[in-house]
């Protein structure tokens, strides 16, 4: 499985069998928009985590070229059917056998609404299991006990985890959900785009370094592979 990070909370990542982004948010973001060409992107699926603007803005228009089917909440893909985009509504607590592996959408603590004001139903996470990994990608989200379940049910390969503070959990509660969830090698995602969630990255590695745990911040542009 190869993850590229296309800066903010957006993804792309490659399984054997599917294509699947995650919250893309290019056109709008100036530390992306000139390195990553929206045209290039064809994802079989697109997984939306919740209806904040800065995770739906290139939604439209990726899934218009693509045909991919987006895969979130009952409200979020509702919006989109209506639309008419190829969707999968999931709910918190449910698990799905898609062609490329399975996909489990779990609690986030955060809100959730489109850009017209439309209810975007509950936010939430996914962890997804292709390729014999589990990756999970908690979306925007506060520290929270319901991280404590993750582990019950998937032994973790990667956690994908917001560190932007202000917004999302910073560095330090980060740190605690990568405990939490019971993965020491996590993905940082959500900071720098904006001033309110810009961090210092050299600190944050050595931060989590200190507690034996692996943070990776990757250049838009670049991947890790599982
Ligand atoms: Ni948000
Ligand atoms: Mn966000």
């Amino acid at each position: 499985m190869k993850i590229t990070f296309l800066g903010h909370a957006t993804l792309f990542i490659k399984t054997t069998k599917a294509l699947i982004l995650v919250d893309p948010f290019i056109s709008g973001n100036d530390l992306a928009k000139n390195k990553i060409n929206i045209a290039d992107i064809k994802p079989d699926f697109i997984l939306l985590t919740h209806a904040h603007q800065d995770h739906v803005l290139d939604v439209e228009a990726i899934a218009q070229q693509s045909n991919a089917t987006i895969v979130s909440n009952y409200e979020i893909t509702t919006y989109y059917e209506k639309k008419g985009f190829k969707v999968h509504p999931m709910n918190h607590g449910g698990n799905w056998n898609f062609n490329f592996g399975s996909l489990k959408y779990v609690n986030a603590i955060h809100t959730s609404s489109f850009a017209d004001g439309t209810y975007g139903g509950q936010p939430g996470g996914f962890i997804l299991s292709a390729d014999d990994k589990n990756v999970y990608i908690a979306g925007d989200t506060a520290l929270t006990y319901d991280m404590q379940l993750i582990p019950m049910t998937f032994t973790l390969d990667l956690a994908i985890l917001p560190i932007g503070d202000n917004f999302t959990m910073g560095v330090d509660d980060a740190i605690i959900a990568s405990d939490f969830v019971g993965c020491d090698v996590v993905l940082g995602y959500h900071f720098d785009t904006f001033g309110y969630i810009k961090i210092d990255h050299t600190q944050a590695k050595q931060k989590f370094e200190e507690a034996d745990k692996k943070l990776y911040l990757l250049d838009v542009g670049k991947s890790i592979i599982l």
